[in-house]
């Protein structure tokens, strides 16, 4: 069985890599993965991703780069990724035609290629407003289709609500990972929290996901390694049912 703070991913969202040291330091042992995006990467580079295998350890690097260009664009990326030591890296689900077998490739080369369905700033106003018709605007019928394909182009799994893991897992069956972000236990109160759409880490292990992106309920606490832990427990909870809390 995986230990509980493997369920955890932590996004190193800081602007630089002396705030990620700080943060890969205090959190290493607490948490499964980091999860580096574009501003990290952007400022600093695949020298950040060294950095971070040299802290934490080898395997442990979500690159959420949001890949969404021509396949043989997109297909080089996840080459270059797949060099770097990198454990997921994601791809938007619209450039996923064309796709499969780079993201065979990558697969070969111990790179998973996660789909991120619909992003989830995206609600159905949205959706109309960017051309879709209406009978797919409702963001969960385009979460399901693109899962479904995400399946079909060999993605290893799919990031989306935790709200939509249920619904996921019953589309991707049990091999392909899910990923949910905008989890709030609910002890934590984010400031000015631009996550609409939240889950308590125990409801998103029940609803089916296998690593959940934690950032500031985790960095904003008084002491992080003390709420990762806690978020642990939760997790620890949701994967033994009948256990007291
Ligand atoms: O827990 P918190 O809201 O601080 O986590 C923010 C992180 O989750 C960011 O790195 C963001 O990219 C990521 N994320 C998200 N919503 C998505 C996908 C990823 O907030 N749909």
């Amino acid at each position: 069985m995986r230990p509980p703070s493997d369920y955890i991913v932590f996004p190193l969202d800081v602007p630089d890599r002396a705030a990620a040291r700080g943060l890969i330091e205090r959190l290493a042992d607490k948490v499964g993965l980091f999860k580096v995006g574009l501003e990290l990467f952007i400022a600093e580079g695949p020298a950040v991703l060294a950095m971070v295998n040299d802290l934490a350890g080898p395997g442990r690097i979500f690159l959420d780069l949001k890949l969404h260009d021509i396949p043989a664009t997109a297909g080089r990326a996840l080459r270059s990724a797949a060099s770097l030591g990198v454990r997921f890296v994601t791809v938007h689900a619209e450039a996923l035609v064309g796709l499969g077998d780079w993201i065979t490739q990558a697969r070969q080369s111990g790179l998973t290629v996660l789909a991120v369905t619909v992003l989830t700033s995206l609600d159905e106003a949205a959706l109309i407003e960017l051309g879709y018709r209406e009978e797919l605007a409702d963001p969960s019928v385009l979460v399901a289709m693109r899962a479904a394909r995400a399946k079909e182009s060999g993605c290893g799994g799919v990031v989306c609500s935790a709200r939509e893991a249920e619904a996921v897992r019953e589309m991707v069956g049990p091999e392909m990972v899910i990923v949910t972000p905008g989890i709030r236990p609910e002890w934590t109160l984010v400031e000015g929290d631009d996550q609409a759409r939240v889950m308590t880490p125990k409801k998103a292990i029940e609803a089916g996901a296998d690593y959940l992106v934690i950032g500031r309920p985790i960095r904003d606490a008084d002491d992080p390694g003390r709420a990762a832990d806690r978020v642990a427990r939760e997790i620890e909870v949701a994967l033994s049912p009948g256990r007291p809390e």
